[in-house]
């Protein structure tokens, strides 16, 4: 038997970002591909001041060591931010979202279980279930109004219920969607009647544009919600810190899972978050992302109302860093997809790339990041790309 053979077994699923991570560093490429924080805004000097002071006054700083406690008690501040009450006790560290995704799988699937998703969805959650070979059921969303409410209910009065639900409540990945306060009420409450976890990813919760937004379904309902946190998105996603907010008798739980997976969010990025937001600038840091990305936002919109045909359908998102462009029905965005890298050089990802079952229906939408690109890149990249549409309107219908 060879090596090969010998591993071969269940596969974790590949994401298209890690492909479009490799092409976007190609010269001449725009790439509206991935969900980068702007690099030139990343606060790289105040990082460097925490660093140093860090090194400097705390040795332990680089040894093995528990999460200190000061960082929950900032990530708590952070919480009530958001409308979110909590206490120290119910928060986890991890090494950033996507660990807490993994570690909330751990703690609430077991194998074969059903998963309940939207059928367009973060493909790190996909990978982060996948280890447990769930039954995947899907719910639709749409781009303006989020989840499927009423499909939920149905799926949850059907019988057999999931071991969790995974929703994204501001600034969807892909849809750019952001859920009412409706809907955010009817599923804490179906979550507290049919006692189904939901697995709240909040990852852009605190890059809204256009008002101070509505708290998260965690503030709304405490035992049946476990809440995704990251500083990726706000500070930088090289420091690898984010957390859970959990019921207080789950966490010990998770610090076990965790400590299997990597004994401890590393230490010393955690201290260096914890100095930086000690130091009263992420409140300012925040407003200049919100400021600069909105211009984004808007310059990209503006864009699509010029270069786009009338045809394509797009909402205006309240927050994260993704417009979603509906094609007319019939449209392939993968087709799209390959004609715009080779003959416009700009890149996106399709429908296809976050389709949570290999049965989607519906191929025709395109996931644009805006936070990623200048004001004149999403300019430019818009325009070719709209120029691509418009003269291979006959080569890119599916088949
Ligand atoms: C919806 C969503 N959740 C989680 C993550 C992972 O974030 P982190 O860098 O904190 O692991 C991402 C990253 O893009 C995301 O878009």
């Amino acid at each position: 038997m060879t090596v090969r053979e010998a591993v071969r077994g269940h596969e974790t699923r590949r994401s298209a970002l890690q492909d479009m991570l490799a092409l976007t560093e190609r010269p001449g490429i725009i790439s509206f591909a991935l969900g980068l924080p702007a690099t030139e805004l990343l606060p790289a000097d105040c990082i460097a001041e925490a660093a140093t002071k860090v090194l400097r006054d705390e040795p332990y700083a680089l040894q093995y060591r528990p999460p200190t406690r000061d960082l929950k008690e900032c990530v708590v501040n952070l919480m009530a931010q958001r409308g979110v009450a909590c206490g120290v006790e119910q928060i986890c560290i991890t090494s950033g979202a996507q660990q807490g995704l993994s570690l909330l799988s751990h703690l609430l699937l077991r194998v074969g279980r059903r998963v309940l998703v939207e059928d367009l969805t973060y493909t790190g959650l996909l990978q982060a279930i996948d280890p447990f070979c769930p039954a995947i059921r899907t719910v639709p969303a749409a781009y303006a109004e989020g989840i499927d409410v009423e499909a939920v209910e149905r799926e949850l009065g059907s019988g057999s219920l999931p071991a969790f639900m995974y929703v994204m409540t501001d600034g969807h990945n892909p849809l750019g969607s952001c859920l009412s306060a409706t809907t955010r009420a009817s599923l804490a409450e179906l979550a507290r009647q049919y006692r189904v976890p939901i697995v709240e990813d909040d990852a852009y919760g605190f890059l809204r544009y256009d008002s101070q937004g509505l708290p998260p379904i965690r503030a709304l309902e405490q035992d049946w919600v476990f809440y995704v946190g990251s500083f990726s998105k706000i500070l930088a996603p090289s420091l690898r810190v984010g957390w859970l907010v959990v019921p207080e008798e789950l966490t010990s739980r998770l610090s076990a899972i965790k400590e299997a997976l990597d004994i401890n969010t590393m230490t010393f990025a955690q201290r260096v978050v914890t100095v930086y937001l000690r130091s009263g600038r992420l409140v300012p840091h925040l407003a200049t992302l919100r400021e600069e990305y909105r211009k984004r936002r808007d310059t990209m919109l503006c864009s699509l109302r010029q270069h786009f045909p009338p045809e394509a359908c797009w909402a205006t998102p309240g927050a994260g860093v993704f417009v979603w462009v509906e094609l007319p029905e019939g449209y392939d965005a993968s087709k799209l997809l390959k004609e715009a890298l080779a003959t416009a050089q700009v890149a996106f990802l399709p429908a296809e790339a976050f389709a949570a079952s290999t049965r989607l229906a519906r191929r025709n939408g395109m996931r644009l990041n805006f936070s990623g690109c200048t004001l004149d890149q999403i300019e430019e990249g818009v325009a070719r790309l709209g120029h691509v549409l418009r003269s291979h309107v006959e080569t890119l219908a599916a088949d």
